[in-house]
């Protein structure tokens, strides 16, 4: 039976540091409160002019690079990403003329946090289908350009920055075992971004209500992520027939410390077989998995032959998991 495996992973976060003393000068808060209520100590956000593409093109561009493949031999690119550069053309179009991929069909997908998730099941989807053999997965954002600064409920959250992983098709007994995808649009108001689109566009208006900004109930959220998250990881090990015990690394969307910690509470594994990066880097939405799971490969936290559990809860809502043996 084919299946996808990871071959290779890279990612990319921009320079500029804005740490929680940043921010104490520009809005009422404090490094206590934001350490305390959710781990968070800096973000990366790019310089006025870097896009979405532009640090999906050095993630992919160093996957690539470790996965030794040309961008040639790539055959189909999916960005997931809520922060496009534009309507259209699709991020995953000018990340495939960027890297001159040219036998690569591409496209965007938009399931918020969850998206690399989402990403894989479609990837792993096609390639034990057939279709597809080698694809290049990216999780991309420039959220920093749609968080509204002056909204001290929001702007502590979210990052920028982008990861990325190849897969390819093996027909050993490794790679991804199961994925796991999700939705509630019934709680669409949540999290959402409401101006820009076609029910609110763009005019003087909607930029007068700050409709151009990501909003948040963001207590609400979190209730429904932590028992969402919980019944999900023991649903997943569950569907693979393996113990907590047997998972090497939980690698968790990075929103919340409590609620990663709590997702590991419920699976009863140990926070050091749980990687967290969500102090350096905030919320980067569909950049938040594929650059934990980078690190960790990097820092040789994964190893041949372990079984690795990713999940993630964002806006749609939208929450996905996946067994992966590496
Ligand atoms: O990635 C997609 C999924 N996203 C998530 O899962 C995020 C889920 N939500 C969260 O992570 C948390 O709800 C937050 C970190 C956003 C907020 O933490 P909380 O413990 O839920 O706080 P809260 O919203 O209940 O607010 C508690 C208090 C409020 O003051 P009062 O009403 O008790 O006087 C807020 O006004 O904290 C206040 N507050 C702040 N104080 C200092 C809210 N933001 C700040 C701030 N600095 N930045």
């Amino acid at each position: 039976m084919l299946r996808g495996r990871i071959v290779a992973t890279g990612s990319y976060v921009p320079e500029n540091v804005v740490t929680n003393h940043d921010l104490e000068k520009i809005i009422d808060t404090s490094d206590e409160w934001i350490t305390e209520r959710t781990g968070i100590k800096e973000r990366r956000v790019v310089n006025g002019d870097q896009a979405t593409s532009d640090l999906a093109f050095e993630a992919a561009s160093i996957a690539l690079k470790r996965a030794h493949l040309r961008p040639k031999d790539i055959d189909l690119i999916i960005v997931a990403t809520i922060t496009a550069d534009m309507a259209f053309p699709s991020t995953a179009c000018i990340l495939q003329d960027r890297l001159g991929a040219k036998n690569a069909a591409a496209f965007d997908i938009n399931a918020a946090c969850s998206g690399f998730i989402y990403g894989l099941h479609i990837a792993n989807g096609l390639i034990r289908s057939g279709i597809h053999t080698k694809v290049l997965l990216v999780g991309a954002e420039v959220l920093s350009k749609v968080t509204d600064w002056q909204d001290r409920t929001t702007c502590i959250l979210f990052g920028d920055g982008a990861g990325a992983a190849i897969l390819e098709a093996t027909k050993e007994k490794r790679g991804v075992c199961s994925t796991h995808i999700s939705s509630d649009g019934s709680l669409g108001d949540l999290i959402r971004l409401p101006g820009g689109g076609s029910r609110n566009p763009c005019s003087k208006e909607t930029i007068l209500k700050r409709l151009n900004y990501i909003k948040m109930k963001g207590n609400e959220t979190f209730k429904v992520a932590v028992r969402t998250l919980e019944e999900l990881v023991t649903r997943t090990l569950a569907d693979n027939s393996l113990e907590p015990s047997q998972l090497s690394l939980l690698i968790p969307h990075q929103a919340n410390i409590r609620i990663i910690q709590a997702t590991a509470k419920r699976l009863g594994m140990p926070i050091e077989k749980v990687f967290v990066n969500i102090d350096k880097y905030g919320n980067t939405s569909a950049a938040s998995v594929p650059i934990a799971l980078d690190e960790a490969v990097q820092t040789g936290r994964i190893q041949d032959g372990d079984y690795i559990l990713l999940e993630a809860f964002g806006g749609g809502l939208t929450w996905a998991s996946s067994l992966v043996r590496w």
